[in-house]
Order: C-alpha cells, then structure tokens, then sequence
C-alpha cells in the first residue's frame, strides 16, 4: 500500500527550529512520537511521557515499509498474526487500531469492500446499510479514489466512538470493520473499549509504548533534515554496497 506523508511540513518546521537551537541532538524519530503524542493529547485523548533517544534510520525504503505496512484489505486473523511479529498483542493491535478514532481515508482504501468484497462482487455484509449508502454516495463505481472520507463518526476528537462505530457496522476500512465482525478474540476487546473509554485509553498507551520500544537493530543517526538521511551516511552506505 502506499503510506501518505501528509502534512509532513509541520514535521520540517519542528526540525528546524530544534537544528538552530541545538544542532544535531534530537532524531526525527523522537520528532514524530512525540508530536504524534501531542496530537492524541491536543485532540482529546490521553497524555503520557514517550521514552527518548531513538535513532534516525541510515536508509529509507517503500519496499520494506511495504512488508510490515499493515493493509486496509486485511481481516483481523491477518492483522493478529502480523502484530504478533512485533509481540504486539491483540488488545495492543486493536487498541492501537483506535488510533482511526482521528482523521481520514480515500476511496482508494475501500472500493473494493463497497463493490466487491473478497471478489464476490458483493459488498461487505458487514456494513450497516444506511453507512453503507453513505459510503456508496462517496465514493461512487468508477469515482475519484483520492476523495476522503472521515474514519470515524468524529474524526477530530480522539475518543472511543470509533470502537462504538464498528459495533454498530460502521467502519470505514474493512481492517476496522473485521476487528467486531469477524474475530472474537479482537470483538471482546472492541466491545469493552466501545463501553470503557478509559479502558481504551489506557491500552492505548501501552500499546504506543510497546511499539516505540521496537528496534531494528540496525546502526542510525540524528538527521539534519527529516525526509533524507545525511549526506555523509548516503556515501558510507555506497562505499559499503560496492
Ligand atoms: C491495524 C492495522 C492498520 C491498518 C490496516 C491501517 C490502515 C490505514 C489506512 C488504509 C488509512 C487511510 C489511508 C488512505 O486511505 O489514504 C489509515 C489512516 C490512519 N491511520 Fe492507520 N492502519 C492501521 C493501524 C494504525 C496504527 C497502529 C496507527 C497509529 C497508532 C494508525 C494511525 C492512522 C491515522 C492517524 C490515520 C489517519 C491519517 C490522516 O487523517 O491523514 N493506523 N490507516
Ligand atoms: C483472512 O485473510 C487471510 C489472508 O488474506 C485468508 O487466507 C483467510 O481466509 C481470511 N480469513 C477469513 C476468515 O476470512
Ligand atoms: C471482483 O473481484 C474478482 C476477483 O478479484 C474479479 O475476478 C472480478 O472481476 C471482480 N468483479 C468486479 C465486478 O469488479
């Protein structure tokens, strides 16, 4: 699938104002947790303290983003084992998943659950009808994939409607939808999060957590500026390759 780096200026701002001010010490890593933090905070949902000190990676790759980028097609059997790779539980995935509580996808994401679920050439009977003809009205057969849609009933406040929303068969991507109907190892958890904000809340936390402690053991840097690795490394990485 392709990631979208939307608003990533905000990202470039940060940098630079922490370069003129101490150049060099803080990564584009600990950049993002903790404006990702802060946007969960700013938008409603928990504060916590993120752990510093992560390293920049001295390369970047769409392929291997590809590998371990989740899919929107995917089923809950399939996101349980792929979160499982990382020792992510099934209450961190789907808590985690919570995080679609904010902001938006493209049709893109979910033509083929509206016309063609599995190749059945059917839609998903797992759409309430009513979302279901809103869903339809937005993104029409033969439409503008890039058109957005809001991932939950209320895309800009972090909270736990989005676990109420797929109870109640509206998800907006099919790996949201999947989480209540299909599995009941990760239906028990959308259920209790749907009743339990703070439940919700706290699951995420730990979840955010457990994924900023991952590590990929490879050797990183602080880059000077966050969409590219730094010069020096781009020549050691070539010199290594020849
Ligand atoms: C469980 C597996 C996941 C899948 C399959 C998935 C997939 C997606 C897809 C397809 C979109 C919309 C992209 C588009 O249509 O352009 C999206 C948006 C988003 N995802 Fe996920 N995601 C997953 C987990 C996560 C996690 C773990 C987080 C963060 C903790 C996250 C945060 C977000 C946010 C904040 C957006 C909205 C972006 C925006 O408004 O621009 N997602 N996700
Ligand atoms: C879930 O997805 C996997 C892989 O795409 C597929 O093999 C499996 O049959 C699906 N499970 C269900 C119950 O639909
Ligand atoms: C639905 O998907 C199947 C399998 O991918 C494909 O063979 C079929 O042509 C598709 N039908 C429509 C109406 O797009």
């Amino acid at each position: 699938m392709i990631v979208l780096l939307t608003s990533y200026e905000v990202i470039d701002e940060i940098k630079e104002a922490l370069e003129n001010f101490c150049t060099g010490v803080v990564s584009c890593a600990d950049i993002i947790i903790m404006a990702s933090r802060d946007a969960v905070t700013l938008s409603g949902g928990p504060n916590w303290e993120v752990k510093l000190g992560r390293k920049d990676s001295l390369t970047a790759s769409q392929a291997d983003s590809d590998k371990v980028m989740p899919s929107p097609r995917a089923n809950a059997t399939a996101l349980i084992n792929l979160f499982n790779k990382f020792d992510l539980s099934i209450k961190d995935m789907v808590a985690l998943s919570g995080s679609h509580s904010i902001g938006n996808g493209r049709c893109f994401s979910i033509v083929f659950r509206l016309y063609n679920q599995s190749g059945t050439g059917l839609p998903d009977p797992a759409i309430e009808p009513e979302y279901r003809a809103k869903l339809d009205s937005l993104c029409p057969v033969d439409g503008d994939l890039e058109v957005i849609g809001n991932l939950d009933a209320t895309p800009f406040k972090f909270d736990n409607q989005y676990f109420k929303d797929l109870v109640n068969g509206r998800g907006f991507l099919n790996s949201d939808q999947t989480l209540y109907s299909l599995d009941s190892r990760t239906k028990e958890f959308v259920v209790h999060f749907s009743k339990d904000q703070e439940a919700f809340f706290a699951a995420f936390v730990e979840g955010m957590l457990k994924m900023g402690d991952l590590q990929s053991g490879l050797p990183g840097e602080i880059r000077s500026y966050c969409r590219k690795v730094n010069a020096r490394s781009i020549e050691k990485a070539l010199v290594k390759s020849v």
